[in-house]
């Protein structure tokens, strides 16, 4: 830690850390418009000009050193940022009345902060007109040209979907460089000549680009002139559609004059702390609104209750929730079957035993904060966005470099680096996870088990290559003196391409990757310089016929290697569910299904038996894959019975809401016995997290074994590959108006192409001996064969052309 002085407060600092961020954790004000915390300076507004040690500096931009002295404002610093805020007011309206920003503006609030009441300067406009892009609305004439929206999409999202473009405005009138404070004038010129374009193919339509805008120039297509945002109240909650479960916020309103019931009206989020997906942003209108109290419907959910043998869910639950299924399984003896769950709980008690911890050890933060990022197993464009975006940001802030395996090509990824310098991507064949495993141990491992070290050397051998090399070679020439006409002899060092034959060690495991040596390589190149690593374990691995042995070897890795591993969730609450529930592979008998397809249904869908109430309706906790149990509140009212009224009855007891289970929820499985009213739901100034509680992670004792690397079936032709499009995520995302993709096949341009299909053919595929007739979507963002099938409606056909992978091989025929 080093000390500075910032307008005579002391304050503590990481080294290398910036300036503006120093100042905000230690509560200091400085202006500033165009920063992100996460993403690299743009230095587009200039607002942030301090005097450090006597000079001028950009606070977002410059580093904190030993010692530094800081004042934030001096007189001509004042001068100069009022000369800009009267520059950003040139032509750009502020009594916004229309603007969904209005009241909420950083524009209105620096004019104001900045004493703007007059207006020295003027230039010409140019039209520009309004756009429409995917979900958003650009609005060139309200953008400041602050980048925010370019630099968030480059350095988090990784899509690189926006950049500046020419405005085609008239030069500024040549008097104003001499008239002018030097900085206000510099951003003036930049900002007088340039607009934001966009790529449509590049963008997943997360929308976060609206979330960092300080004016109202880009904004929801479907909020936009619906509520002035002060109008809006803000309910803070957690994400209910991915295990990122990332803080956000519900902004909700009466509906109408004549309605007065609430509706959401915004999902939001604090972008210096975490993002948001897509189908969190825009997916936020699948409450259970048709409930109601019918005391017949309710006597008969009992009845179903008492003769089930099985219960039937998924992990979109709350902790809650799942311990009232569990204590019912306990008083009942019915068997609960939640296969993500079911498959995630195995795999994490087999990583458990070899890697000597209950939990796997990464957080996002510190995927963000490694300098090398493996990923395997995670088709992590709709599995896993935020993961992707930590991923992205490793890479871009951190000088960092990762390598991405997936059968999957996908050219944002590819894009995240350069090729072989900070990013490879590696097609590999389907199901060849395992492999990568074991190449991870054989690389990175130190004092590994001799059993393993063993067999890893056994798959080892000799081999030479033929390297070109270029190499100095002395030549000597004869030359003239001009003058003298003597001759004399001149020595030269010259370069040289010589081959040269190299003896290297080859491992077999690169021939069931389907690489060679070159990954060797191209890994070692990367590996200069870094010293932060973090690996992510996806679904693929999780839902693989060997993913006990891949579990082991991911345990390994987190013991003998120094990745910092995560095993992503797969859905919101795979992780609290799989800890709190005792579940059964298979159903048997009279079954009950919680948001799933059985004889009796409770549906917070809005299609069942009995209604439940809907995840934006609900009070409760999710356990992150951060591994923390985080609260979410009611957006919505709900008019209908909830699970804990049919436990009541049940159960015997008399438990009046939901959360009174929150301090029961197992202290063996990491939980604390805390209330739900103690939890917190926020970020505080130093970006720290105070949300919820991180759950204790036990110590276990090792057992390290595992089976070799065995050839396993594999699927070679017309794969398909079970996944879904990027904002789909489930069968409540599906009821988003926002969000319409259609459930069905997705594939590539070139497949498409070479399977003679188009966008809107249907196609009936046929596999595991089931045909199902669906939609084709060609999918921009992804390359190569594999196509992929969604899954994300409740009951999905789709489904059973799976079986014990999300890989199979199928025919695909146009009707
Ligand atoms: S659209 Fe918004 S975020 Fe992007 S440059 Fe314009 S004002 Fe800044
Ligand atoms: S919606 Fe997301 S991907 Fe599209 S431009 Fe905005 S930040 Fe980039
Ligand atoms: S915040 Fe530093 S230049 Fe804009």
């Amino acid at each position: 830690m080093i000390t500075l002085t910032i307008d005579g407060k002391t304050c503590q600092a990481k080294e290398g850390e910036y300036l503006l961020n120093v100042a905000r954790a230690n509560g200091i004000y400085i202006p500033a418009i165009c920063y992100l915390t996460r993403c690299s300076p743009t230095l587009a507004c200039r607002l942030c000009l301090v005097e450090a040690d006597e000079k001028q500096v950009y606070a977002c931009n410059a580093k904190v050193k030993e010692g530094m002295r800081v004042k934030t404002v001096t007189e001509s610093i004042a001068k100069e940022r009022r000369a800009i805020m009267e520059v950003y007011d040139v032509n750009h309206p502020l009594q916004c009345g229309v603007c969904d920003q209005s009241g909420d503006c950083e524009l209105q609030n620096n004019t104001l902060y900045m004493k703007v009441d007059s207006q020295s300067y003027a230039v010409q406009d140019v039209h520009r007109p309004t756009a429409h892009w995917g979900v958003m609305t650009y609005d060139p004439g309200l953008c400041i040209v602050c980048e925010k929206c370019v630099t968030v999409c480059k350095d988090m999202i990784g899509s690189n979907a926006l950049s500046t473009v020419k405005r085609g405005a008239e030069a500024l009138d040549k008097s104003y460089k001499e008239s002018m404070p030097k900085d206000a004038y510099a951003m003036w010129n930049k900002l007088n000549k340039s607009l934001i374009g966009f790529e449509e193919d590049k963008c997943i339509d997360c929308g976060e680009c609206i979330s960092v805008c300080p004016v109202g120039a880009l904004v929801s297509t479907d909020f936009q002139y619906r509520s002035n945002s002060w109008e809006l109240t803000k309910i803070p909650a957690s994400n209910p559609h991915a295990s990122d479960c990332s803080l956000m916020y519900y902004e909700v309103k009466h509906t109408s004059i004549e309605d007065k019931n609430p509706t959401i009206y915004r999902v939001t989020n604090e972008h210096h702390y975490a993002s948001l997906n897509g189908a969190t942003r825009f997916g936020y209108d699948f409450a259970n609104t048709t409930a109601s109290k019918d005391e017949a419907q309710f006597e008969e959910a009992i009845a179903a209750f008492k003769k089930a043998q099985s219960i039937k869910f998924n992990s979109y639950i709350t902790n809650e929730e799942a311990l009232i299924l569990e204590k019912l399984r306990e008083k009942l003896g019915v068997k609960l079957i939640n296969e993500d769950a079911k498959r995630y709980q195995n795999f994490m008690s087999a990583y458990a035993k070899a890697s000597g911890s209950s939990l796997y050890s990464a957080t996002l933060e510190d995927i963000h904060n490694a300098n090398f990022v493996v990923s395997v197993g995670s088709f992590l464009k709709s599995d896993a966005p935020s993961v992707k975006y930590a991923f992205n940001n490793a890479i871009t802030l951190n000088k960092g470099a990762g390598l991405y395996f997936h059968p999957i090509a996908d050219p944002h990824i590819e894009g995240f680096g350069k090729k072989g310098k900070t990013i490879e991507t590696i097609a590999h064949r389907p199901m060849n996870e395992e492999a990568i495993l074991f190449l991870l141990l054989d690389l990175f491992g130190k004092d590994l088990p001799q059993d393993v070290a063993d067999y890893l050397t056994s798959l080892k051998e000799k081999r030479v290559k033929t390297i070109t090399e270029t190499i100095k070679e002395t030549v000597v020439e004869i030359v003239k003196d001009e003058e003298t006409g003597e001759e004399k002899e001149v020595k030269k060092m010259v370069p040289k391409k010589v081959e040269t034959q190299v003896e290297y060690e080859y491992t077999k495991l690169l021939d069931s990757i389907g690489s060679d040596e070159t990954l060797l390589d191209t890994i070692n190149a990367m590996l200069d310089k870094k010293d932060s690593f973090a690996l992510i374990v996806g679904e693929d691995v999780i839902f693989h016929p060997k993913s006990e042995n891949m579990a082991r070897l991911c345990g390994m890795i987190e013991k003998y290697t120094p990745f910092n591993v995560m095993v992503v969730p797969t859905q919101t609450n795979t992780l609290g569910v799989s800890l709190i529930c005792q579940l059964d592979d298979e159903a048997e008998g009279f079954t009950i299904g919680y948001n799933e397809k059985a004889n009796y249904e409770l549906s917070a869908l809005g299609d069942g038996n009995l209604d439940m109430p809907a995840l934006n309706q609900q009070e409760g906790t999710f356990t992150s894959l951060d591994k923390r149990v985080v609260p979410t509140n009611v957006a919505l009212p709900y008019g209908g019975y909830v699970l804990n009224d049919l436990a009541n009855v049940l159960l015997e007891e008399d438990v009046e809401y939901t959360i009174e289970y929150t301090q029961s929820l197992p202290t063996a499985q990491g939980f604390k016995a805390i209330e739900f009213d103690e939890l917190s739901n926020e970020y505080k100034n130093d970006r720290t997290q105070n949300r919820g509680y991180e759950l204790n992670a036990a110590s276990l004792e090792c057992e390290t074994s595992f089976s070799f690397l065995e050839k396993i079936e594999m699927i070679t032709s017309s794969v398909i590959y079970k996944a879904n499009p990027i904002n789909q995520f489930n069968a409540f995302t599906a009821k988003a108006k926002q969000l319409d993709d259609k459930n069905g096949l997705y594939l590539s341009e070139s497949l498409a192409e070479t399977l003679s299909l188009a966008s809107g053919d249907k196609v009936s595929i046929s596999a595991n001996n089931v045909e199902v007739i669906a939609d084709v979507t060609v999918d921009n963002q992804i390359e190569g064969e594999v196509a992929y099938v969604s899954y994300f409606e409740k009951n999905s056909e789709t489904e059973q052309l799976f079986t014990n992978s999300r890989y199979n091989s199928a025919t695909i025929k146009k009707v």
